[in-house]
């Protein structure tokens, strides 16, 4: 939730650093700041101000002229300790003479700070973090006193001083002793180091160092990087060195950008078709195998898989929704859907027959992670789609499937709805074709009409003026229900995430058959129900809802196919979107939903990029 960016370069760090958390930024901070190694003494400069504290930073003339070639800088989203100026990172030991950025959560701080105290350390803040700077100064004074002048001796008391640290954490040190050099740990908190022409760069998130760096390293768990202005060495937790090889990007810088756009959030709206069509590029329904991006099993052993379980968060645990109506309409295998921070904890019954599909498009939330660590105990075999290469969910899995859509840097995930809806879909058809549920005709069928989505979507999207003025009217509604039945479900919850993410509006998605045992009560006149009621099976239960609904008071509004003709002579508001196949009607009916949200969003005046209190990836539990 944290952003960390470091550099160690032949030329001025600062601008990198200060221009390296602007890109942070969209993650949310409460507040931020940089430590810089000059002639061998460590400079810290930290503010806590929401939203606000880069913009002072890039103020101070001092930071801004330093010729200091290495340093490191963070955006902090406070757990542990309000935010101020003392507890924003980096962090410092007793002696300043040591600074630390940390992402993730140290558990066990309050006894390792008892540890401290004893020892006459002075912890001047109130979090979590501050311990492993006063951890590693202990540590490097021993490591000193028995190897003298060892240029190792930094990179060994950062080693030594993980041993103590229960929890999460991406941690980056560097010492006044070690002038040259920033030194990186990762524990379930992500790390990655960027090569560059005029120097190396480490962060928490590649879209930091995209313009910087060519080559890419992600750390895994339990490594250690050692990183210089011309040399990054890695190490196990053992410290042995161990070879790697460096992955390329694709994304570009101007991925990265606005682009000329009001918001990212607008633009990666725009983006969809595209990231829908580059997600399928290049499968092929009759190959399995092109499903996968990276596989380390044989594609066989699919065929003996009794049971499959689709876990992921928030938006992601949407798209999961949409990939078990189609995995068992298509392919007869149960599928369990899982909320990821649940998973775990339910002691959920899994083995060798078992398939895990967990989703994230950061390939970062912890939640999500762990449910795969423990699916891996399992023996289960585990498939991970997530949207970012070199992602901790893409390690130590059988198979990965990519989302194509880019950088996505609204906190709000639309883009990468849309791509993963892309490959569950376009994997469900392959599935079934290769269990021989499907006849290959019909799975051709499907696919080609799943890849006939990507403009529909564009249709969609040129739609924005009416959906706006739809959205208009709904200026000052303060209660939401978004409602749908079967496709239109996860389509509704997706809808009222959209809406309370960026808008702060109550909004609350529900199986539209389900209102009547309960959350009917609440409403009156005051209440907005939308429903997605496009063209399936299950139409005209959806009016019969809406009907319901409207009897209460309730100001109705639809999402309707182009060709329901009927439709306006029930409703007034509609939102309609052009014909879709039952089963891939969330491609298209979601974007609407999605005007909607920005539209009342933008007319609340909230920023759309950053919402309160949300970080877009989530990396404690
Ligand atoms: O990176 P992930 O897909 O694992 O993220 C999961 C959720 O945190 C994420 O979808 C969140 O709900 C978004 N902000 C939704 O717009």
């Amino acid at each position: 939730m944290c952003g960390i960016i470091g550099a160690v370069t032949v030329e001025s760090v600062s601008e990198t650093l200060l221009e390296g958390l602007k890109r942070l930024e969209y993650r949310g901070y409460d507040s931020a700041g940089v430590v810089l190694i000059e002639s061998e003494v460590l400079k810290f400069y930290k503010y806590a101000h929401l939203n606000k504290s880069i913009e002072k930073l890039s103020k101070i003339a001092e930071l801004n002229s330093s010729l200091a070639t290495v340093g490191l800088a963070h955006t902090r989203w406070a757990t542990h300790g309000v935010p101020n100026d003392v507890n924003a990172h980096p962090h410092a030991d007793c002696t300043d003479s040591i600074g630390i950025v940390h992402n993730g959560i140290i558990e066990n701080y309050r006894q390792i700070l008892l540890h401290l105290e004893k020892k006459g350390h002075n912890i001047k803040s109130n979090t979590d973090s501050e311990v492993v700077a006063h951890l590693i100064e202990d540590n490097l004074l021993v490591e000193k006193q028995s190897n003298q002048d060892d240029p190792l001796n930094f990179v060994r008391a950062v080693r030594k001083s993980l041993n103590l640290l229960k929890g999460t954490y991406g941690i980056a040190a560097v010492s006044s002793d070690f002038p040259g050099q920033i030194v990186v740990a990762k524990n379930m908190s992500p790390i990655v180091v960027g090569l560059g022409n005029s120097g190396n760069y480490i962060s928490s998130d590649v879209a930091a160092i995209l313009e910087k760096a060519d080559k890419f390293l992600y750390l895994k768990d339990n490594q250690i990087a050692l990183i210089t202005q011309d040399n990054l060495r890695l190490y196990d937790i053992d410290l042995n060195e161990i070879d790697f090889k460096t992955t390329e990007v694709t994304w570009s810088y101007a991925d990265a950008q606005k682009l000329g756009h009001e918001s990212f959030m607008l633009k990666e709206m725009y983006e969809q078709p595209v990231a829908f069509k580059n997600t399928l590029a290049d499968r092929d329904i009759n190959k399995l195998e092109l499903f996968f991006d990276e596989i380390h099993f044989d594609p066989n052993r699919l065929m003996d898989i009794q049971k499959v379980f689709l876990v992921g968060c928030g938006t992601s645990f949407h798209s999961a929704m949409v990939a078990k109506y189609a995995i068992e309409h298509w392919v007869r295998i149960p599928v369990e859907l899982d909320i990821a921070s649940e998973f775990r904890y339910r002691d959920p019954i899994l083995d060798g027959s078992t398939l895990v599909i967990g989703i994230s498009q950061s390939g970062e939330t912890i939640d999500t992670l762990a449910a795969l660590n423990f699916a891996r105990k399992s023996r289960a075999k585990i498939i991970s789609v997530s949207n970012v290469v070199g992602s901790a969910l893409t390690n130590n899995v059988d198979a990965v499937m990519f989302t194509r859509a880019g950088p996505e840097i609204g906190v709000a995930a639309t883009k990468t709805y849309i791509g993963q809806l892309a490959v569950l879909l376009g994997f469900a058809i392959s599935l079934g074709k290769f269990r021989g549920t499907l006849f290959k005709s019909e799975a051709e069928n499907y696919f080609r009409e799943l890849l006939s989505c990507s403009d529909k979507i564009d249709m969609a999207l040129k739609r924005r003026e009416d959906y706006n003025q739809l959205a208009q009217k709904l200026s000052g509604a303060k209660d939401f229900f978004f409602i749908g039945r079967n496709m239109g479900y996860p389509t509704s919850l997706e809808a009222a995430l959209k809406l309370k993410e960026i808008s702060y509006l109550h909004a609350e998605g529900y199986a539209a058959g389900e209102l009547k045992h309960g959350p009917i009560a609440v409403l009156d006149d005051q209440s907005t129900v939308v429903g997605v009621a496009t063209k399936n099976k299950l139409y005209d239960k959806v009016l019969s809802n809406l009907e319901e609904v409207r009897s209460r008071g309730a100001n109705v509004f639809v999402v309707a196919s182009d060709s329901d003709e009927e439709i306006g002579k029930h409703f007034e508001n509609i939102f309609y979107v052009p014909d879709t196949f039952e089963l891939f009607s969330p491609i298209v009916d979601i974007i609407p939903l999605q005007f909607l949200a920005y539209e009342l969003a933008k007319l609340a005046g909230n920023d759309v990029d950053r919402p309160r209190n949300l970080a877009k990836t989530v990396t404690v539990e």
